[in-house]
């Protein structure tokens, strides 16, 4: 089929990429001249792992391509697909919703025949309905123009994997739809084939599963950095903790890795905007427990710079630190609201010399953070350092041992806010080992 997909971040350029990749052809849309050219030139402008060689791919194949021209996309496209950010409105809660908004408004006046839009941004429950009365409003084709919701699960740095293979599709169709399951159908006929469920939904349900699904994984992420407080209150181990209760099936293992909490571009705003809507929706009491979610997660960062502060003296005012991490999560270059660069920030503001190194996010940390000090390489990062902080569990930090630093730091002193380092193995090499929620 001929598709287009209208944003070409994270979620839409993998989308794009990946649907040219199952062999239709694709026209990434967007109003950002730089990603555009980026993208033309055979160049993610992000970091995920594997999306670079799917994009060249595709584009030799000549089934994928770039543009910013909304009337070459409304004449391109059997299909649309809606993948523009939703991000946090500044000093709200709820979700701002312009860039999508402005998707609709611009492309629905050049909609003369049928075609179906699937939306796959994450949004407040409702919109969809809005956006499809909008749509049947302003399209020349009216009520042709089907709109559909076609959320998003995808995981960045397995953005690829997730999106060929995901572990479920759901779609939210329209009551009076007749075409929306059926294109979808033939879309994604090759990863149904696969045999994964295919829920097919109403608007509203289609929408709450995004953000009822980040809700829930916020939620187990908090649970056990709750446990990782009372764990060091009470001189317990909150990983052999999790390990303990993670062999319960009904629990499970995955997600409860305590440590500095969770950041990103998703899971913050969206339990922030679920809050926000079910307030609109005068169901706030529902979500009055994603507030506590959202303070532990945040207390973390300050227990974290507590933690610091005490390795070197009780003033941080003079004292060295080595950050290792600024990506809100590993195999990721993404440190929108990123819990390592906000440490290294607060950490910095009471005195410090902070030394920052990241393997993938240096470029986009110097841009939010141009104050820090960025190293080479996580030698020059702890050069000289007081206390280490390892604060994103990238493979290449969770592999260093005690000799690749013992000549480095000027005090062996590391904490661990991933717990993904042996505590023996420091401590007996003559370290001073820290982990979140361990004794
Ligand atoms: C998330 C959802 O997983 C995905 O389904 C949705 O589409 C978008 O939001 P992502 O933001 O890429 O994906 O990251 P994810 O892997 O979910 O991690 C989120 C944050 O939680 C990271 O900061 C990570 O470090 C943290 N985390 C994760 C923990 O602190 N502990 C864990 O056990 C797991």
């Amino acid at each position: 089929m001929r598709l287009c997909v209208f944003g070409v971040g994270y979620l839409g350029a993998t989308h794009a990429a990946c649907m040219a990749e199952l062999g239709h052809e694709v026209l990434g849309v967007d109003i950002d001249k730089a990603k555009l050219a980026s993208l033309e030139a055979g160049t993610v402008p992000f970091y995920e792992p594997g999306l670079e060689e799917i994009l060249v791919r595709n584009q030799e194949a000549g089934r994928l391509r770039f543009t910013d021209s909304y009337a070459e996309a409304a004449e391109f496209g059997e299909a649309h697909f809606l993948g523009v950010g939703t991000p946090q409105k500044r000093g709200e809660y709820a979700a701002d919703l312009s860039y999508v908004d402005s998707v609709v408004e611009n492309l629905a006046p050049l909609l003369t025949g049928p075609t179906v839009i699937f939306g796959k941004s994450t949004v407040p429950v409702g919109t969809a309905a809005r956006l499809g009365a909008r749509l049947r409003e302003i399209a020349p084709a009216g009520a042709e123009v089907e709109l559909a919701w076609n959320p998003e699960f995808l995981r960045e740095g397995f953005a690829i994997e997730d999106t060929l293979h995901p572990d479920r599709v759901v779609l939210g169709v329209a009551d009076d739809s007749t075409r929306s399951e059926q294109v979808a159908r033939e879309i994604y006929a090759d990863i149904l084939a696969e045999g994964m469920p295919f829920l097919v939904t109403d608007l509203a349900t289609s929408e709450m599963v995004k953000t009822a699904a980040n809700a829930f994984l916020a939620t187990k992420i908090s649970f056990i950095n709750a446990m990782a407080e009372l764990c060091e209150a009470a001189g317990a181990d909150v990983t052999v903790l999790a390990d303990a209760i993670g062999q319960d099936a009904r629990i499970g293992r995955k997600f409860l890795n305590a440590g500095l909490g969770f950041g990103g571009g998703c899971l913050p705003k969206d339990i922030r905007a679920f809050m926000a809507r079910a307030g609109e929706l005068g169901a706030d009491q529902a979500l009055t427990f994603l507030r506590e979610v959202d303070n532990i997660n945040m207390r973390r960062r300050t227990r974290m710079v507590e933690l610091a502060r005490e390795a070197v003296g009780n003033s941080l005012l003079g004292a060295r630190v080595a950050v290792l991490g600024a990506a809100f999560k590993p195999n990721s270059d993404d440190v929108r609201d990123s819990p390592a660069l906000n440490v290294a920030g607060q950490i910095q503001l009471q005195g410090a010399a902070v030394t920052v190194f990241d393997p993938k996010a240096m470029e986009n940390s110097r841009r939010l953070f141009p104050t820090l000090t960025y190293a080479e390489s996580v030698v020059d990062a702890c050069q000289g350092a007081d206390v280490v902080l390892l604060l994103t569990e990238w493979a290449e930090f969770r592999q260093l041992t005690p000799a690749d630093l013992d000549s480095v730091v000027r005090e062996k002193y590391i904490i661990d806010g991933r717990n993904c380092l042996t505590p023996s193995q420091w401590r007996d090499a003559g370290w001073k080992y820290r982990g979140l929620g361990r004794p």
